[in-house]
């Protein structure tokens, strides 16, 4: 049996420059500061310029995580990208990354769990560094929420932006590091949130083929909300069974940064004081994929992790998926 751990070595976040406020919202859309304030929570979203994709958003992030960690590109066994928006069908923004960064003796490949996504790849990462399989991992969260989203439709449009967020994971024999992760799918609510690609859009109702772009995301808002107050306590509950611990022990939670309401509905049900929570919704909005490690890299950019603290992290999105993963601070 391999002894090795899974620990962060290094996080990086990268921000487009354009914002949206939800003053630049009204203009688009029949809709107010208020009712996107009290309903969501969100004041501001950044937005990717035209000719700026996921890769690029990617690549800035890869390149900080990369010199927080003090390691280069060529260290790097394996590239995961999790992301809704990716450049093309094929190939995989983890491939566009590993050319811009200069990632040379590199695995690549992407993975689509929405806004499970960062979670995921570092649960997919720990069980390659636990085996010993590979020794330094990638992970990226990174989403162009902006080039997928009916701005004609106030229901969808208010939520979302554009970001990106990386970790560099290493294999450690020390202390700390990812205690415990978890997926799940609830495939049958495969049509609540979808963005319709080579398929027709009709396959989930006329709805969406009659009112909205193609290719665009869609989404059924109540019935999501509902799953995911639900699936992001229980989810966090159960991960932090797994490593031996309670919500009581809980440093920092990050949730996935989808709905004011959604994440004072888990924290409520997990019994986490609000001071424990990490909350950047407001600024940035829901950037899917890369909503958590953002949020994890502007939380340790402000000093507000200690060794030895437990931070928790838990996703929920389109498959409908989740993921959660308990970790101890070592850096
Ligand atoms: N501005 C003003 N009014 C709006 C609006 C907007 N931007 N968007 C919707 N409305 C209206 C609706 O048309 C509806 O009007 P009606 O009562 O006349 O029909 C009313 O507001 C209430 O709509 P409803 O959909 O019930 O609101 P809600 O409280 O569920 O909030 C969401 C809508 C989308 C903010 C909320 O459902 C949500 O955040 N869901 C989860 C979405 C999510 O997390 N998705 C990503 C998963 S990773």
């Amino acid at each position: 049996m391999s002894e090795w751990k899974t620990v962060i070595a290094g996080l990086g976040s990268y921000l487009p420059e354009k914002v949206y406020t939800n003053a630049d919202m009204e203009r688009m859309v029949e809709t107010n500061d208020e009712w996107i304030t009290q309903r969501t929570g969100i004041k501001e979203r950044h937005i990717a310029r035209e000719d700026e994709f996921t890769s690029d958003l990617a690549t800035v992030a890869a390149n900080r995580a990369l010199e927080d960690a003090g390691m280069s590109a060529e260290e790097i066994d394996l590239i995961i990208v999790a992301t809704v928006s990716p450049d093309m069908h094929s190939p995989s923004v983890a491939a566009l990354v590993g050319n811009n960064i200069g990632a040379t003796k590199t695995a690549a490949f992407d993975i689509n769990v929405a806004c499970s996504g960062f979670v995921t790849a570092m649960s997919v990462a720990d069980q390659f560094i636990r085996t010993g399989f590979y020794r330094n991992i990638l992970i990226i969260g990174a989403d162009t929420l902006s080039k997928i989203t009916d701005y004609n439709d106030r229901a969808t449009c208010i939520l979302f932006g554009d970001g990106a967020g990386a970790a560099v994971l290493t294999a450690s024999k020390g202390e700390g590091g990812v205690l415990a992760t978890l997926n799940g799918a609830d495939c049958s609510g495969a049509d609540k949130i979808y963005c319709d690609g080579l398929r027709d859009p009709k396959w989930c109702g006329e709805e969406k083929a009659q009112t909205h772009k193609r290719r665009s995301l869609w989404m059924n808002g109540s019935e999501v909300m509902k799953f995911a107050v639900r699936i992001m306590s229980n989810a966090t509950k159960k991960v932090l069974e797994k490593a031996g611990l309670t919500t009581a022990d809980i440093d920092h939670l990050i949730p996935h940064q989808a709905n004011m309401r959604i994440i004072e509905g888990a924290r409520k049900r997990l019994e986490v004081a609000p001071e424990r929570l990490f909350v950047n919704l407001d600024q940035v909005g829901n950037m899917s994929g890369a909503s958590i490690p953002v949020a994890m890299c502007q939380a340790y950019q402000q000093g507000r992790f200690t060794k030895g603290d437990v931070i928790a992290i838990v996703g929920f999105g389109a498959g409908l998926t989740w993921a959660a993963a308990a970790i101890e601070w070592s850096k």
